[in-house]
Formats: C-alpha cells, sequence, structure tokens
C-alpha cells in the first residue's frame, strides 16, 4: 500500500518539495505548462549566473544581521502553512464569469511560474555552492518557493488545470544574467512580490465581499516570506558596496524602471481580474510602486520619481503600444508591429530619463515587513 502523499505545505527540503510535485506531475495538464513555458518580456523567465561568483561572498561583514535572518527562516513560521484547510471555501470554477475565469487562471500560471523561477534558481546555487552561509541561505529560499509554487497548482488543480514543473525545469530556456543582475532583479522581485500581495491582502481585509477566491487568505504569510528572501538579497548587495554605486545605480534604475513598467503593463491585460478584486489598476499600481520605493530605500540610492508629471502618461502610452503590438502579431500586421514596437521603446525611454531621487542609504538594511 502507498503511504499517504505528503503535501509541499509539509515539506522541510526543497528536494522533498519537487519530488511530491513530481508525484502529482500526471494530473497536470499540457495548455497551463505551455503558457508556462512562453518566453516574452512580459512573462516570467527562469535564470541562470555565475554561481562560482555568488559563492565567493563573504557576509562577514554584515553577520549579525545575517545570522537573525537565518536563525529566523530556519526557525520556519510557515511549515505547514501552504495547504488547504479549513478556510479554503469552495470555488465555483463552472459558474465563474468567463473572463474572470480566464485571467484568473493566466494570473495563477504566471505566479506559480515566477515561484517556480525563484525555486530552480535558488536550488541551482545550493547545489553548486561551497560556501555554508551562501547555500544555506538559497536551500532555505528554494524551500519557501517550492511550497509556493506547490500551493497555486493546488489551486489550479481543482480548475482542471496545472503546471507540470518538472518539464519546465528541463524545458524552459534559461536566461543567463551576470550575478550583480540577479541581485538586482530578484531582490526587486521578491519586494515588489511583498508589496503586491500585502496591497491585495490589506484591501480585501477591508472588503471581503470582493475575495472571490480563498487563496487570498494566505496572503499575509506568503509575503512574509517573500519580505525575508528581500532581506537576504539586501544584505547580499551590501557585502559589496561598489555594488550600488558608481555606474551600476544606473542599472539599478533599468532594473527599478523595467520591473515597474512590466508590472503596470502585465496587470493592465487583466481588467476583469481587477474588477472582481474592486481594485483600479492605477490605483493598485500607485500604491505597490510607492511601497516597492520605500523599501527598497534600504539599500538602492535611488527611487524612482512616480510623481513625476511624465510618469503616468507615459505608463499609459507604453501600455497601449503592448496592447497594439499584440494585436497587430495576431492578426500577422507587419507594419503595426514595428509601428508598436517603436512606440513602446520611445515610452521606455522616456520613463527611464525621468531623474530619479536621491538619498542616503541607512547603514545597516534591516527592516520589518509593517505594512
Ligand atoms: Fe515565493
Ligand atoms: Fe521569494
Amino acid at each position: 500500500m502507498n503511504a499517504p502523499l505528503k503535501h509541499t505545505a509539509d515539506a522541510t527540503t526543497v528536494e522533498e518539495g519537487l519530488a511530491i510535485q513530481e508525484e502529482q506531475a500526471k494530473f497536470d495538464s499540457k495548455a497551463a505548462t505551455e503558457v508556462a513555458m512562453r518566453n516574452t518580456l512580459l512573462t516570467p523567465r527562469f535564470y541562470t549566473t555565475d554561481f562560482d561568483e555568488l559563492d565567493a561572498i563573504d557576509v562577514s561583514g554584515v553577520r549579525e544581521d545575517w545570522d537573525q535572518l537565518i536563525d529566523q527562516m530556519v526557525s520556519d513560521p510557515n511549515k505547514g502553512h501552504f495547504k488547504k484547510n479549513e478556510d479554503w471555501d469552495y470555488v465555483d470554477w463552472d459558474n465563474m464569469e468567463p473572463q474572470l475565469k480566464k485571467e484568473f487562471i493566466d494570473f495563477l500560471i504566471s505566479s506559480c511560474t515566477a515561484e517556480f523561477s525563484g525555486c530552480v534558481l535558488y536550488k541551482e546555487m545550493k547545489r553548486r555552492g561551497a560556501n555554508k552561509d551562501i547555500t544555506q541561505l538559497f536551500q532555505l529560499m528554494a524551500r519557501d518557493e517550492a511550497r509556493h509554487a506547490g500551493f497555486i497548482n493546488d489551486a489550479l488543480r481543482e480548475a482542471g488545470v496545472a503546471v507540470n514543473l518538472g518539464f519546465l525545469t528541463q524545458k524552459k530556456k534559461y536566461t543567463y544574467f551576470r550575478p550583480k543582475f540577479i541581485y538586482y532583479a530578484t531582490y526587486l522581485s521578491e519586494k515588489i512580490g511583498y508589496a503586491r500581495y500585502i496591497t491585495i491582502f490589506r484591501h480585501l481585509e477591508a472588503h471581503p465581499e470582493h475575495r472571490f477566491h480563498p487563496i487570498f487568505k494566505w496572503f499575509e504569510e506568503w509575503c512574509n516570506d517573500e519580505f525575508s528572501h528581500g532581506e537576504a538579497f539586501a544584505l547580499l548587495m551590501k557585502t559589496d558596496p561598489k555594488l550600488t554605486s558608481g555606474f551600476n545605480v544606473y542599472w539599478i534604475k533599468f532594473f527599478l524602471t523595467a520591473v515597474y513598467a512590466t508590472m503596470y503593463v502585465r496587470d493592465h491585460q487583466r481588467p476583469a481580474f481587477h474588477e472582481a478584486l474592486g481594485v483600479d489598476p492605477d490605483w493598485y499600481a500607485h500604491e505597490v510602486f510607492t511601497k516597492t520605493s520605500k523599501l527598497s530605500e534600504q539599500i538602492f540610492p535611488i527611487t524612482l520619481d512616480i510623481d513625476h508629471p511624465r510618469w503616468q502618461p507615459t505608463l499609459e502610452k507604453l501600455q497601449k503600444a503592448n496592447a497594439d503590438l499584440a494585436e497587430a502579431t495576431e492578426k500577422g500586421q507587419f507594419f503595426a508591429k514595428i509601428g508598436a514596437q517603436a512606440r513602446a521603446a520611445l515610452a521606455f525611454v522616456s520613463l527611464i530619463t525621468i531623474p530619479a531621487k536621491s538619498h542616503k542609504v541607512p547603514a545597516s538594511t534591516r527592516l520589518e515587513p509593517v505594512y
């Protein structure tokens, strides 16, 4: 007789979490996996990097904060949390408004792919490294991301779809990023992930009538995990002041602009989803950018001026260009496609040339999730 299958939420290592999901893969659907396989500017990617350079990091300069963070992650406050329990309300997928269903499934697949992208990168770092501090951190973060991805896959399975994570690991294209770009991109994605989840969580706390799916009830603990991951990357960057000064400040500005603009465009592709949540995507974007900027002051010497008169109208132009690009691509209109691409590129240049705001970075990066 087979032992009852353990849940990803209870897995204490990434290997265990992935083995459980491998076992479930026989139920996974082709269509969802195909969506997760897509590589465009807007879809979550898989990354690889120079693992030896990462392994050479010496955290002794931030030892006290480091040990505190690691101790907290080792204590594993969210073990067993990411699974369905009595708080999981019944979801009537069959009668969900079709546009909402489509956008929500798209949201879940894209979130699952993003979680899994972190998982794969962190697990690989843990596997390749020899530096105890670094491998321990990456093992802990991979553990969390495997649980997050597993939980989203639970939700998707109820809708009759699921992403085959084993297949993705082998077949999805990996994008190479130098370690410093991994720090900027991953740090930002962890912190913006925290800001996105906590903003939705607080909004639904105040307006529970808009909570059209139970998964949002889990967002608070979820975003606390992402917050810790972001703290870890802040500490990694703190070990080398060059990473956040000189010419690298331009790279930081580039990543801030790219991450914010991508979020804006992607969210505006899901109007029915935001309407069901009772959230205006423009308000939501501004709220998330404000929180992320405030948090990123812990390590980045600049923040974007999101209240600059050019910011919002240019984001709207970028979004419009993107919608036109998608339409032209679908209809096979070559010249309309080139035109839309040029408008998108121009809008991005206009965003990135808005002067940034500078400030003095605090001596210690440590922050608490207070939103
Ligand atoms: Fe995560
Ligand atoms: Fe994370």
